[in-house]
C-alpha cells in the first residue's frame, strides 16, 4: 500500500464533492482521490477535471479491477451495493459506503461477514456525527458528572420538497433511509446503548405523488430501560430545527442548529443547576460539512493504518440498520413494535 491511502470513488454526483473537498481539507495527509467512475461521462470528466483525478473509468468494474486504488468509496444511490461491494471486498479493496449501506438488514449483515473474512476494512459515510456540536454532546455526555443516559429525542423539522425526475423521488424508501438514517446514528450512538425494538410510523404529504415517506416518528427501547424518541419531517413550512437532546440522572444536554447541514450550530447543557454553552459558527475556510465528510475518511484511514476497527464501522452499522430496517417493518405493521434482531434477519 502507498503511504496514502489511494481512493477510488464510484459515483461522481453532488455527495462525490463533498467527500473530494473534506479528504482534501482534513484527511490529505492519510488519503487521495486517485481514480473515479460513473457512467455519466460528462459528469465524470467535469469532475476529474475539477478536482485533479487522473484516472478515470466508464464502469466500477474497471475501478475495482485497475490496482490502482487500495480504498472504493461507494457513493451511487442505493440500489447499486452488490455489483460493487462484493468484487471490492474479492479484491482485498477496503470501502466506505454511502448511507444506507444495504438495501435490507440481511444484507447488511452479510456484507459485514464479507468485509471480515476479506480481512477488510468497511465503513458506512455516516458523517453526520462529526458535526462538532454532536462531537460535543458525545465527549461532554461521557464526562464523570454527566450521570447515565434516561431518555434521548431527536427532532428534526425541515421544509425539503424533492423534486421530480432524479432518483429520489422515484424511492419508495424516502425520509428514513436518504435522510433520518442520520439521526437514528446519532441517537444511538449518543444512547451508548444496544437498540432492542422499534415502533414507528411513517407518513408521505397529503395528495403526494412520492412513493416514498416524508414523515417519520419511532420510539426506540434501548438496553437497560433507556428509550429514544425520533422524530423527523420534510414537512414543516416554518421553523426549523435540528436539535438532539439527552437526559440523565444529573443533567440535560443538548445540540442544536436551525438547518441539517449549514449555518451556527449551539452545544447547551444544565448539570446540577449549572448552565453551559458553547457555540459553533460556521464561518471557517472548510464548512462543517465539508470537515464531517473528511473526519470520516480520517477514521477511515487511521482505522486501516492501525489494523483496527472504524468507529463508524459496517458491524457498528448494524445497530443503525437494524433501527432503521425494525422502524420500516414496523410502520407496515401500523406501529407494532418490532425487534432489531428480526429486523437484521429480513429481507
Ligand atoms: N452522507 C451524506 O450526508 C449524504 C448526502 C447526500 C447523499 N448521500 C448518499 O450518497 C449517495 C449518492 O447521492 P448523491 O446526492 O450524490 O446522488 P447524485 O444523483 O448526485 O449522484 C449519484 C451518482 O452516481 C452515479 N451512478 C449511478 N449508478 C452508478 C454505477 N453503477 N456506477 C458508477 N456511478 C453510478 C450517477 O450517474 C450519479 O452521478 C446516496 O446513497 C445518498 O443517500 C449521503
Amino acid at each position: 500500500m502507498a503511504d496514502r491511502l489511494r481512493v477510488g470513488l464510484v459515483g461522481t454526483g453532488w455527495v462525490a464533492h463533498q467527500h473530494a473537498a473534506g479528504i482534501r481539507a482534513v484527511a490529505g495527509d492519510l488519503a487521495e482521490v486517485v481514480a473515479a467512475c460513473d457512467p455519466r461521462e460528462d459528469a465524470l470528466a467535469e469532475f476529474c477535471d475539477r478536482h485533479g483525478v487522473p484516472a478515470r473509468f466508464a464502469t466500477a468494474g474497471e475501478l475495482v479491477r485497475s490496482g490502482e486504488v487500495d480504498v472504493v468509496a461507494l457513493l451511487t444511490p442505493p440500489a447499486v451495493r452488490d455489483e460493487v461491494l462484493d468484487p471490492a471486498f474479492e479484491r482485498g479493496l477496503h470501502v466506505l459506503v454511502e448511507k444506507p449501506f444495504a438495501t435490507s438488514g440481511a444484507r447488511a449483515v452479510r456484507y459485514v461477514a464479507k468485509a471480515e473474512q476479506a480481512g477488510v476494512t468497511l465503513a458506512v459515510g455516516q458523517n453526520f456525527r462529526w458535526f462538532p456540536e454532536h462531537v460535543w454532546l458525545h465527549e461532554r455526555t461521557a464526562r464523570p458528572d454527566a450521570g447515565e443516559p434516561t431518555y434521548l429525542e431527536a427532532r428534526s423539522f425541515q421544509d425539503r420538497r424533492q423534486e421530480p425526475g432524479v432518483w429520489r423521488a422515484r424511492e419508495s424508501r424516502l425520509e428514513m433511509a436518504i435522510y433520518s438514517i442520520h439521526l437514528i446514528d446519532r441517537l444511538r450512538w449518543h444512547a451508548r446503548r444496544a437498540p432492542v425494538s422499534v415502533s414507528a410510523l411513517t407518513r408521505r404529504a397529503p395528495g403526494s405523488d412520492l412513493p416514498g415517506e416524508q414523515l417519520s416518528t419511532m420510539v426506540v427501547a434501548f438496553e437497560g430501560d433507556l428509550v429514544g424518541h425520533l422524530t423527523s419531517t420534510w414537512l414543516a413550512r416554518g421553523l426549523p430545527v435540528q436539535e438532539l437532546r439527552v437526559d440523565t440522572t444529573t443533567g440535560s444536554f443538548v445540540a442544536a442548529r436551525e438547518q441539517p447541514m449549514a449555518g451556527e450550530a449551539v452545544g447547551r447543557a444544565e448539570v446540577a443547576g449549572a448552565a453551559e454553552e458553547v457555540a459553533f459558527p460556521d464561518d471557517g475556510p472548510v464548512t462543517h460539512a465539508v470537515a464531517s465528510y473528511g473526519s470520516s475518511w480520517r477514521e477511515l484511514a487511521l482505522a486501516v493504518r492501525e489494523g483496527r476497527e472504524s468507529a463508524h464501522s459496517g458491524r457498528d452499522n448494524l445497530a443503525t440498520m437494524g433501527i432503521m430496517e425494525a422502524a420500516y417493518l414496523s410502520a407496515a405493521r401500523g406501529g407494532a413494535a418490532v425487534t432489531v434482531a428480526e429486523a437484521l434477519a429480513h429481507g
